[in-house]
Formats: structure tokens, sequence, C-alpha cells
């Protein structure tokens, strides 16, 4: 038996450890079937770039972050915009993709990747190519598994970071802005703010009101506290209002990029409450670097999930975790509804009540 593996869309804490599990599961648990690894996510796929994965080639795996195969969020390959051998190509390129798949004798292709990634790998079983998933996202924003794998080494960098500004912000008196990723999920910045004591915190699923935070803010400074934390989700927008994208001299502002409310914030609170404002925007720092040991171990669970799905013929399907198994789930469940936070849920109540402010009208 040979399979294919990629890795789409953003990378993750914990891909490398997929990769090392999927390759090993199937050479002691497959009669020492072999896995090709596909180079750069569906790019790889449509210009034949693979790389032999046997398990030599995964040792030390476990702390690397990244992806040894690479990744892309573009190259989808039923509506390609891109180069293939030095010539611009547009379109439908999924001949390509069946013609390697064929070529290097896949019986299967193990798919690494988040919604996005996913809704493509699901229309690969209609060409021919039988396929298994594996969840990934920072944002834990997949409702078809309890939690994805990176989310946790996002949250622990951004709580450590959080922590360094408590002692710089209580020094000098100011309003410390972190800036946090999550796209439309607030599940990092309410995980992180709680980890590590922030004052407000701003998710894209509780709408805020710029003078509600001030007065959080301002409550705080009359008791004698002259510093705040303020977590902010990137996807966090005020109520009435649009969460802010990106801005880049090429494209103006690009619709798939979050990122700047940190800033705004930082701005209305200088006016509204008088300290002085900072505002740290932790951006990729947050999916770099080694994985924390749950994320190390929830990937490899995922991994060797999926390599038995390989080996058991159960495709379409897609490692998750529910309550305290992994289990395969269908992998069109990846694209239902995404996970965001309840505002009246548990963990919100919990933050309210030992005092963070959600800066709700
Ligand atoms: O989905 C993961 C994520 O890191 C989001 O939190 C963030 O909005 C986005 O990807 C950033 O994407 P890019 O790496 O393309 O800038």
């Amino acid at each position: 038996m040979r399979v294919g593996i990629l890795t789409g869309g953003g990378d993750c804490p914990g891909l490398n450890a997929v990769i090392r599990a999927v390759v090993r599961t199937l050479e002691l648990e497959g009669d020492g079937a072999e896995t090709v690894g596909i180079l750069g996510g569906f790019l790889g796929l449509i210009t034949d770039r693979t790389l032999p994965l046997a398990g030599s080639a995964v040792s030390g795996l476990l702390p690397r972050g990244g992806t040894i195969l690479g990744t892309s969020n573009r190259d989808n390959p039923f509506d390609f915009d891109g180069l293939i051998d030095g010539a611009r190509v547009t379109g439908d390129v999924t001949d390509r993709v069946v013609a390697t798949v064929r070529k290097h004798g896949l019986d299967a292709v193990v798919v690494i990747g988040g919604d996005g990634t996913m809704s493509i790998a699901d229309r690969f079983s209609g060409l021919g190519v039988p396929v298994v998933g594996v969840p990934k996202t920072i944002d834990n924003d997949l409702s078809a598994t309890d939690q994805t794998f990176g989310f946790d080494t996002a949250v622990g960098i951004c709580s450590e970071a959080i922590d360094r500004l408590h002692t710089t912000a209580e020094s000098h008196h100011r309003v410390m802005v972190v800036e946090v990723m999550g796209r439309h999920a607030g599940w990092i910045a309410l995980h992180a703010g709680m980890a590590s004591g922030g004052d407000v915190i701003l998710i894209p699923e509780i709408p805020f009101s710029f003078d509600a935070v001030a007065a959080a803010i301002t409550a705080r400074r009359d008791r004698g506290k002259n510093f705040s934390i303020v977590v902010v989700a990137e996807g966090a927008a005020p109520a009435g209002g649009e969460p802010i994208f990106y801005r880049t001299v090429a494209t103006g502002f690009d619709k798939g990029r979050l990122g700047g409310i940190g800033q705004v914030v930082a701005m209305e609170m200088e006016e509204r409450v008088g300290l002085e404002a900072r505002t740290t925007i932790l951006g990729h720092v947050q999916r770099g670097g080694t994985p924390s040991s749950l994320d190390r171990i929830l990937a490899t669970r995922f991994g060797v999930c999926a390599a038995r799905q390989v080996l058991a013929g159960n495709f379409s399907t897609m490692a998750a975790l529910r309550g305290q198994r992994v289990v395969p789930v269908p992998m069109a469940d990846a694209v239902a509804e995404p996970n965001l936070v309840d505002p009246q849920g548990e963990l919100v109540s919990v933050a309210r009540a030992t005092g963070i402010h959600f800066g709700e009208v």
C-alpha cells in the first residue's frame, strides 16, 4: 500500500507530529505500507512534487514546529490560478492531481488542514481519490472536533506574552492592548486572557463598546489599579461595526486577513481614559516554534487515527476529539458550522465571575 500525505492551509504547531504518527502507524500496522510526502500542499499534487517518507525520515519530528512538507493556503485544484512550469494557468487542474496520484500509485491521501483544505479534500473522493482528513488550526474553530492541535500551543505563547506585558504595564501605569489571532472565533483570546489575568477580553462573539471598555478600565483605576491588560481577538468588532482587515499597498483592504483592531482599541482608550496605551500584535509568533506536550499528543492521536482509517478503507472521514476519545467522523462535518465561543457558556460565565469584562454594551 502507498499513501500520500499533505499539509494544507496555514501552518500550526503539531503538523510534524501528525506526519510522524501517520508514517509510523502505516509502517507498523500496515504491513510496511509506504508513505509519500506531497510538497507544498495541493500544489505538490498539481505539479508532482513529492518526497518519500520512510520511518527514518520522520524521526526527531515531535518538537519541530511548521511542516516538513511545506504548505500553502492558495492552490485550490478546482479553481487554480498560479504558475505551472513558469506559465500562468487558471481553472480546474484536477486532472493533474489525478495523474500525480496514479503516477505514484497512491491508494489514499491523508490531508491535514483546516476547513478550507477539508472541503477541497472531500471533493477528491468524487475524482476517485480516497482521502482521510486530520483537522488543524490554532483557532480551535472547527465544530467537528472538541479541540484542534496547535490551539494549546498558541494559548501558551499568548499567555506567556501577557504575563510579560503585565509587569511592564504595572511599572508604567499603561493600558496594554494585546491583539491575538483566532479569525472569527475568540477562543485564543478567551483562554489566554483567562489564563494570564487579562482585565478586559474582546472577542468576535460579544460585540463591544469603546465606552464600556473605557468604563471598566476607569473603574480599575478608581480602585487604585493604574494599569490594565486588554486582550483583543483579531476578529472582534464594536457593536454595529465591522472587523478590521489588513491593508496592503498592492490590494488595499484584504478581506481575507484580519488585523489592526488592537491599535484602534489602544487609541480609543488613550482618548477616553487618559492613560497611556500601547499595542502588541502577537501575529505569527502564535503559530511558530515547538508544540506543547498536549498538542504533540493530540496530533499523534489524530495521526494514528487517520492512518488506521486508511488501513480500514474508512475514507472521507476525519480524526476528531469527541470527549476523551479520538474517533473518525465524516469529513463534511469539518465544514459545518464553525465552533464559536458561546457568550452564555460556562467559560464566559467563569471569566465574568472572576471580574473579567467583555466590553459589552
Ligand atoms: O487560521 C489560522 C490563522 O493564523 C488565523 O488565526 C489568522 O487570521 C490567519 O491564519 C492568518 O493567515 P496568514 O498566515 O495567511 O496571514
